[in-house]
């Protein structure tokens, strides 16, 4: 068969949409999923036909090796609908190169670009209802791969599954949050899988961050394995920190992940003339400069909640809270970044993609 041939997806439709059951305004973030979902095989070496079909359940051999090796990775992004119904994406081809550097990591085949944007756009025309417009409402996008070979056996599969499935979304947190400074626990070390959306990363972090949780916190900033000195990223955010005027964010490396709203912020940083450092930054560096009152802010940044401000952290028992800022960066680069996703701002480095 030829590759271009693959490029046609098998399609077969809901036969009734579920959309009328779902109370958009209050909706439970990631339990809902659109009528159809996206799955690729590979098998003997290479993707087969993809295909689209009603979203369901699947039948998957209990051996099969993701869920003893844990061999998955994943990606996360999301679909906004602007006033006139047009649907747009943020920098997907960046997804789509993430999850590949993943798939590297983790002996995963790449997945072809011509898939994954093809797959994208035929899936959001025929779930587009789903989106829903206004700054706020987005759909959220989960691509994964997973091991689906049936063998106990500590070593890669041949097989594997590449599904994309949506799940309709609000902002994902609300308010400010108060973090928790790593000083036992680590998320990534040198030479290990940090920097990829590798599911094992995500489970690594439940415990810990359980344990913040009961503390009253809702986040830990991770810090570096070695000496736990330097601030690194947050469960699913990079982190930004503001003394005085200047933005800090720490440099990525293989312990970190490279976040699209991230790079999206330091372009911002740019455009709005803020002084911008990319650099790796330490816990005394911000306990001091709290302490001078010169930490005006700290926020995370990320696909599910875009700017999450911190209104407090805590390290070795002692707790900093951040006061409210005026001219808050957190909240431009929160507005800027939600306008022009929702194509109300000008869109000068062609980060929107609309889907047609
Ligand atoms: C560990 C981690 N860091 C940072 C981010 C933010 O990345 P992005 O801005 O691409 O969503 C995420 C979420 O994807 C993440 O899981």
């Amino acid at each position: 068969m030829m590759e271009t041939d693959l490029y046609e997806i098998d399609i077969v439709k809901a036969e009734k949409s579920k959309i009328q059951d779902v109370d958009f305004e209050n909706i439970n973030f990631g339990r809902v999923f659109t009528d159809h979902m996206f799955t690729c095989d590979f098998v003997d070496g290479k993707w087969q036909q993809p295909k689209i079909m009603p979203y369901q359940a699947m039948t998957i051999d209990p051996s099969a090796r993701v869920f003893h090796y844990g061999q998955a990775v994943f990606e996360g992004m999301k679909a906004y609908k602007d006033d006139n119904g047009e649907v747009f994406l943020f920098r997907p081809e960046d997804n789509h190169s993430r999850i590949n550097k993943s798939a590297a990591r983790l002996a995963i085949p790449e997945f072809p670009k011509a898939y994954f944007m093809n797959g994208l756009t035929t899936l959001l025309n025929l779930d587009k209802d789903w989106v829903k417009p206004g700054v706020g409402n987005s759909l959220y996008i989960r691509p994964f791969v997973i091991a689906t070979d049936s063998a106990i056996a500590a070593a890669p599969s041949s097989n594997y599954r590449f599904m994309i499935i949506c799940s309709p979304a609000k902002a994902y947190y609300t308010g400010t949050v108060r973090v928790l400074i790593a000083e036992k626990y680590s998320r990534s070390a040198d030479g290990g899988v940090g920097f990829a959306k590798a599911a094992g990363n995500y489970a690594a972090q439940f415990y810990p961050t359980s344990l913040a949780q009961k503390s009253g916190f809702q986040q830990i900033i991770w810090t570096d394995a070695n000496s736990h000195e330097y601030l690194e990223e947050a469960g699913t955010m990079n982190i930004f920190f503001r003394i005085n005027n200047t933005l800090i964010t720490a440099p990525t490396s293989d312990r970190i992940l490279d976040g699209i709203t991230r790079k999206s912020v330091i372009q911002l940083a740019k455009d709005n003339n803020i002084d911008i450092e990319v650099r790796r930054i330490s816990v005394s560096e911000i306990k001091e400069a709290a302490h001078n009152g010169l930490l005006k802010e700290i926020f995370g940044t990320g696909t599910a909640a875009v700017i999450s401000p911190v209104s407090a952290f805590e390290h070795a028992g002692e707790t900093f809270e951040i006061p409210n800022t005026d001219d808050s960066f957190a909240s431009l680069f929160k507005k800027q970044l939600l306008e022009i996703q929702h194509n109300l701002l000008e869109d000068k480095h062609n980060w929107r993609y609309s889907v047609k």
